[in-house]
């Protein structure tokens, strides 16, 4: 098939079906309407937002968010309460469930027949420069879209985000670093077809730059973001990198997977995300590394991915940083969460050291050094003399980084946090446990998600 068929095919199914989209409308007109009545007597507005109010949702995407618009001298305290309470009457009235979630701010969660709605409040303004969250700039994106993604850009914008979300890059939570639904639209804007944007990445290199609108000057915009692989002014906010949640790797995964797409096209490209993986081949792929996995978990509580994602990063780093003080060298590492259970494994390139330890001391010609040196290892283990320097054999503290753990993750939260261990997570020490290679296989089998994650760890290559 060529390249345009290819396209065709794809987008017939990603659109959704005359059926899907009346059954959308139904349920954002009886939300409204709800909402109206809720909203009248307390003199606010509202807005339905995000891919649906563009059209550039996804089939089987059952999800759309409504903005409550406040104006802008309701203090912001009030802004938060109102907003939740008319987030929750909206949800009472229309029988649907819901719970609080908390971006920037709080707001409602609610889902109703399989919909998911995220109702949020904002301020209603005029000039973008009177924003007070960042949530307060959606309604300038609907506008702006709104205005200038016509019916045939919105089926390619569908294509490119059905392409980033089957190669794992879609969305810009923290979680994920990738492509927002609002930066796919941006791209199609400026190259004004999936397939031109695919030409053009061939010559992207990063830190690429991307203005629309040609609000700024570009030196100086670089230097802001300075590192974002990816630079793409925000069409209604010259301040702003729409791209800065886009991670280094997958910018050049993106760009890696658009070449091998142009080589040798196929809708595969698109309809990955659920492809079958089998444990065996994870398993035997895992083996012939001849490295370590060892994994930690620790239970989740109850906090949202952004927050969650962000504190399993940096606590993955730290250990990483903890491991390698102690002589374990990593080959790298992978992180899942679902919401029971946080996983972080580490592949050991060295898990495994002796008892004693040689430290290099002072040259035997520093006579004062080298007697201290004598002085405070002498008793320890052997002192002798190796090339002019002095060395002393001391005992490691530990051998593995198994004995590393159960000594480190003794200490109570408020000792790990002191340590570098984000809260959320220093939090369930109490129910931690160090996982093997074993109960990671076991894992794998059982478990599609982390499967997945597993796969994407051992068969990354970009180049
Ligand atoms: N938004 C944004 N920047 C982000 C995430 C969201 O500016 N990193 C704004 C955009 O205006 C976006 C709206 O919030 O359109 C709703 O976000 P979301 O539902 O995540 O994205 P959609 O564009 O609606 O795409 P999807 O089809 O995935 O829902
Ligand atoms: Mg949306």
């Amino acid at each position: 098939m060529n390249v345009q068929s290819i396209l065709k095919d794809v987008k017939k199914e990603i659109k959704p079906s005359k059926n899907e989209e009346s059954q959308m409308k139904a349920i954002i007109d009886m939300v409204t309407m709800v909402t109206k009545d809720i909203i009248r007597p307390l003199d606010l507005d509202y807005t339905i937002s995000g891919s649906y109010i563009r059209d550039t949702w996804l089939s089987d995407k059952k999800e759309f968010d409504l903005f409550i618009l406040f104006p802008k001298e309701y203090p912001r305290g009030e802004l938060q309460t109102t907003g939740l309470q008319i987030g929750r009457k909206i949800m009472e009235k229309i029988g649907g469930k819901y719970e609080i979630a908390y971006a920037e701010h709080p707001y409602t969660k609610g889902s109703f027949k399989g919909f998911s709605i995220d109702i949020v409040p904002c301020y209603k303004l005029r000039k973008i420069e009177e924003m007070q969250s960042a949530v307060d700039r959606t309604p300038f994106h609907n506008e702006y879209m709104k205005k200038n993604i016509t019916k045939k850009l919105s089926d390619e914008v569908r294509i490119l985000k059905k392409f980033t979300k089957s190669i794992g890059v879609y969305g810009s939570d923290v979680k994920t670093r990738g492509f927002s639904g609002y930066l796919c639209e941006i791209l199609i804007l400026k190259y004004k077809s999936f397939l031109k944007l695919l030409k053009a990445v061939e010559s992207w290199k990063p830190g690429i730059f991307i203005d629309i609108e040609k609000h700024g000057n570009k030196e100086r915009i670089q230097q802001i973001t300075k590192n974002h692989p990816l630079i793409a002014i925000d069409p209604t906010d010259p301040k702003r990198n729409v791209a800065a949640a886009l991670s280094p790797d997958n910018f050049v995964l993106f760009v890696k997977m658009c070449e091998d797409f142009m080589n040798k096209p196929s809708r595969d490209f698109f309809f990955m995300e659920n492809k079958k993986i089998q444990p065996k081949s994870i398993i035997q792929n895992m083996k012939k590394r001849g490295t370590k996995f060892i994994g930690l978990r620790f239970p989740r509580s109850d906090t949202v991915d952004d927050i969650i994602w962000s504190q399993i990063r940096r606590t993955s780093r730290r250990i990483d940083g903890i491991l390698k003080d102690n002589e374990f060298e990593i080959v790298g590492s992978l992180e899942y969460a679902d919401e029971n259970y946080i996983i972080i494994i580490f592949e050991m390139e060295i898990w495994e050291l002796p008892s004693i330890r040689k430290l290099k001391g002072p040259p035997l010609f520093n006579e004062k050094h080298s007697k201290q040196f004598v002085m405070k290892y002498r008793n320890v283990g052997r002192v002798f003399v190796e090339d002019n320097i002095y060395v002393a054999e001391i005992r490691r503290n530990y051998k593995t980084p198994e004995d590393l753990f159960a000594h480190f993750f003794r200490k109570k939260p408020p000792e790990l946090m002191e340590a570098g261990i984000a809260s959320k997570i220093a939090e369930g020490v109490s129910r931690f446990g160090v996982i093997n290679q074993k109960n990671i296989e076991k894992f794998v089998s059982e478990n599609y998600e982390f499967r997945k994650t597993f796969d994407f760890y051992l068969n990354k290559k970009f180049a």
